[in-house]
């Protein structure tokens, strides 16, 4: 059999080290002279036979490692562990390289500890370095795959997932859950950043060289997901790819053939159907096509909990999905239940041995050529990497990735690049802030959360032109800072999506910031000043933005840059003597819809293109774009303005406060307030993480409120004349103990309040109930709803708690029980019939 692993250049295990690497530690595996033979192959063979099927069924188990302690791994033999996007040694967001390398090393000592019972083999850790080491404070934050897809460089992306591999070294990890080779057809779907392009050749002239660099950095790579993750239909995140296999292949399997060439020892399943099925329990898909039609011959990991999407199966079982060809369950939380009900199927029959044995076979053969086998402690190896995490040279890389991302859609009057020597007003909610311009899979999940103190080798877009326009003489300012005695000759507005990732990350729509257009607003402005502007779009996706561009005069797709914002000045400044310093080079990697929907049928992809992919104005090009049309086709879907469904939706974001501080930021995880007489959790409720559970101690009696707001009020009124409500999806985790009250705020202290203690009172504890108010009660109450920041504020002082699913500004009330707004000095009471 070819040795799938040389091509990756990747020491075949140096068979001989295996037996030194086990000196240290008398019972390894290592030890068991097992690797005398010539190939990682041979050598696993003999490994496996000295096997129990305990052994072998922990070897296929992957925890999270927040639920999973070195004492698991000695006493259960687990495999292999993963850290989730947001998950850290400790939970410690601000985990140091040495407690990533603590955790690694304690986990690894485990491994080849055989006093509990286990093989003695090394464990394996996984992590998505997604766009550079995402997950660590202080790596280097790469464009995400997007804008790398813009850059039509294949070397580029082959040097940026070397550099990645190295800053993952330097923490003690293994493997890498990348690259990415989906290809985004639907761009409604959240995850279109990490597709280098929908256009599956670009995809696969990418594959194999990231393959490569990254194992042949001794780090594992994975493609992934197989398949058809970009083809969902309407976009769906997780949903139904449906496509004849030959297109299935054609298109979303064009990575995987250059990929499994290359030599890559990992695939991870998809979560997608395919035409109706979960391919996570399609043996057709997983070992038919993958292994016999495209030869992959390493071992197949699940994706998170993937195996429990399978019809009939739960986390933690799922006998159709290993016999369709999972080798590894990627099984966060539930894994002891997995061993367990692994070890029973196949005592029962229900999972043949040999499946067993195929699985473990290949998980070990990628461990031997990985060289885990003989490398000893993780922070030996990593020591020698340690400079890399955040380095100069990575740093720099990441810089020139931004800059040969951008893509120039129009420059009237030949407007870029700016003379540094100018006057310049920076503006916009991208403007100084490292964490939007970095997006989902950053420090956290979904990449929300994070400050510029959270990027402490990291450059913001304005930090960035700041540096270079006050080096050339000329002078910069953050929007509501320009002296009355400067004139500006032109403004920067930096805008476009905040943070998210998979799931909370879908569209139903292209058309940005429908139906408020507050960026939209901001441009016309200065617009009406007579000053040129210029347009930075921050995006995980190209997006309707007809008006934004027509309000503009140079707009510049700068996707997600990542941490190195310094890029974007390189190319929209000239150098001081008016040379162009770099040009635009960046070429779309997507084609950029001229419709909000496709206009034939909505729950097809958008067809038509305002510009076509691989489009892209260099500074000398004069090309006049002619106005595009502003009218959205569609019919919105709804008028609704989403606050919190998922996740804080649009501008909205999630706070908690009282006296001590009214404004505390509720994080990814959550947050409380500094008595801790408030706290917000995440909870699942439909989907992982779509809820939160919101709890008063009552403990220091101080009025604590929660609430959501945005940096910039929307108009309500005409919601109100239609008849609008507020809408909120609720459950009470317990019946409040004092007054409850809720309020919309008009720019605090303009606000309306109204009391809502009877109506809670009156609701079954623990049932889910959708609330509405009018509008015009708050209203009634004192709201300005023609400028409203804040749309939902609960304050109470006593014990309460409740869990909140949504809150959504509608039209409509549908199915739920409008509040009657308070009379006088009563308390709302539900309106009858409801
Ligand atoms: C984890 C992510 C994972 C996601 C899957 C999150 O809690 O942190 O890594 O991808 O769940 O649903
Ligand atoms: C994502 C994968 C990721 C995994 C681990 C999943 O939810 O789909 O891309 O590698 O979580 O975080």
């Amino acid at each position: 059999m070819m040795n799938v692993f040389r091509a990756a250049g990747l020491a075949v295990a140096s068979v001989m080290g295996l037996v030194l690497a086990g000196c240290s530690d008398p019972q390894s595996a290592a030890d068991t002279g097992a690797y005398q033979s010539g190939s990682p192959e041979a050598a696993a063979a003999e490994l496996l036979k000295t096997m129990t099927l305990e052994q072998k069924v922990g070897q296929m188990i992957q925890g999270e490692i927040s639920e999973v302690t070195a004492e698991d791994v000695r006493r259960y033999g687990l495999g292999s562990v993963l850290n989730g996007g947001g998950s850290f040694p400790d939970g410690n967001k601000h985990a140091s390289i040495d407690d990533w390398l603590r955790v690694a090393d304690d986990y690894y000592r485990a491994s080849i500890d055989t006093s509990g019972g286990n093989a003695g083999i090394p464990i394996i850790w996984g992590t998505d370095a997604v766009h550079g080491h995402n997950n660590v404070i202080g790596a280097t934050i790469f464009p995400h795959n997007i804008g790398l897809g813009a850059a039509r460089d294949p070397e580029l992306v082959a040097s940026i997932s070397a550099a990645t591999a190295r800053e993952v070294k330097a923490t003690g990890i293994d493997w890498i859950f990348a690259p990415t080779v989906a290809v985004a057809r639907d761009f409604r779907w959240g995850r279109t950043y990490e597709s280098y392009s929908s256009d599956e050749a670009l995809v696969a002239s990418y594959a194999g060289g990231m393959v490569e660099a990254m194992q042949a950095e001794g780090v594992v790579a994975t493609a992934k997901h197989f398949v058809g993750d970009g083809g969902t239909h309407t976009g769906d995140d997780r949903g139904d790819t449906r496509l004849p296999l030959e297109t299935l292949l054609s298109v979303h399997g064009a990575g995987y053939g250059p990929a499994i060439d290359a030599g890559v020892m990992t695939v991870m399943a998809s979560f997608n159907r395919w035409n109706g099925d979960k391919v996570h329990g399609n043996k057709h898909l997983l070992t038919e096509v993958l292994r016999g039609q495209l030869g992959f011959e390493g071992f197949v990991v699940s994706d998170w909990n993937g195996i429990g999407e399978v019809e009939g199966c739960t986390d933690a079982s799922c006998p159709q999905a290993i016999n369709a060809g999972i080798d590894m369950v990627m099984v966060p939380e539930d894994w002891r239940a997995a061993i367990n009900n692994l070890i029973f199927q196949v005592q029962s029959g229900a999972i043949p041995m040999a499946r067993i044995d195929e699985a473990v076979h290949r998980i070990l053969t990628a461990k031997i050529a990985a060289g885990l086998m003989d490398r000893g402690l993780p922070s030996k190896v990593a020591s020698a990497y340690r400079d890399q995490v955040g380095s100069a040279p990575h740093r720099a890389l990441a810089r020139d990735a931004v800059r040969r991302s951008l893509v120039l859609l129009k420059n009237e009057q030949q407007l870029l690049p700016l003379d540094p020597g100018g006057n310049y007003l920076v503006t916009g909610p991208g403007a100084d802030n490292i964490g939007m311009q970095s997006g989902g899979w950053t420090i956290s999940w979904q990449g929300t959360g994070n400050s510029n103190a959270d990027f402490p080798v990291g450059t913001s877009i304005f930090s960035g032109l700041q540096q270079q326009i006050e080096a050339a003489g000329g002078r910069v300012y953050l929007a509501g800072s320009v002296p009355e005695d400067v004139s500006i000759d032109a403004v920067i507005a930096v805008y476009g999506e905040r943070p998210y990732a998979e799931m909370q990350g879908d569209i139903s729509t292209l058309a940005w910031q429908q139906p408020d257009f507050v960026d939209l607003e901001m441009l016309t402005q200065y617009q009406e000043q007579g000053l040129p502007v210029v347009s930075i779009l921050l995006s995980g996706r190209p997006l309707w933005v007809n008006r934004e561009m027509n309000a503009s005069q140079a707009f510049v797709a700068a996707w997600l840059p990542g941490s190195e914002g310094g890029g974007i000045a390189d190319v929209l400044l000239r150098a001081p003597d008016g040379e162009v310093q770099y040009e635009f080079l960046g070429r779309l990697p997507m084609p950029w819809p001229a419709n909000d929907i496709n206009p034939d049928d909505r729950e097809l992809p958008v067809s038509t293109a305002a510009f076509p992919i691989g489009y892209g104005l260099d500074s000398s090009s004069q090309v006049t774009v002619a106005a595009l049309h502003e009218e959205t086709l569609g019919q919105p879907i709804s008028t609704d303005r989403p606050v919190f469904a998922g996740g804080p939706r649009g501008p909205w974001q999630l706070y908690l406060g009282n006296e001590l501080d009214w404004a505390v930021a509720s994080g990814p995880r959550g947050g409380s307030t500094l008595d801790d007489q408030l706290t917000v959790s995440v909870i699942d409720y439909q989907v992982q993480e779509d809820a939160r559970r919101i709890r008063w101690s009552g403990d220091e009696g101080r009025p604590s409120q929660v609430y959501f707001r945005s940096d910039t009020a929307i108009n309500l009124t005409d919601m109100a004349h239609n008849g609008g409500v507020l809408l909120m999806e609720l459950r009470l985790g317990e019946i409040p103990e004092g007054e409850v009250t809720l309020r919309m705020d008009c720019t605090w202290p303009c606000s309306g309040a109204i009391d809502v203690t009877e109506p809670l009172n009156g609701l079954e504890v623990n049932e889910w109930h959708r609330l509405a108010v009018s509008l015009d009660c708050f209203k009634a109450a004192g709201t300005n709803l023609g400028r409203v920041d804040v749309p939902f504020l609960v304050s109470t002082s006593g014990r309460f708690s409740m869990d909140l699913a949504e809150v959504t500004i509608s039209e409509v009330a549908d199915d739920a029980l409008v509040m009657r707004c308070p009379r006088s000095d009563t308390a709302g009471a539900l309106a009858g019939g409801m």
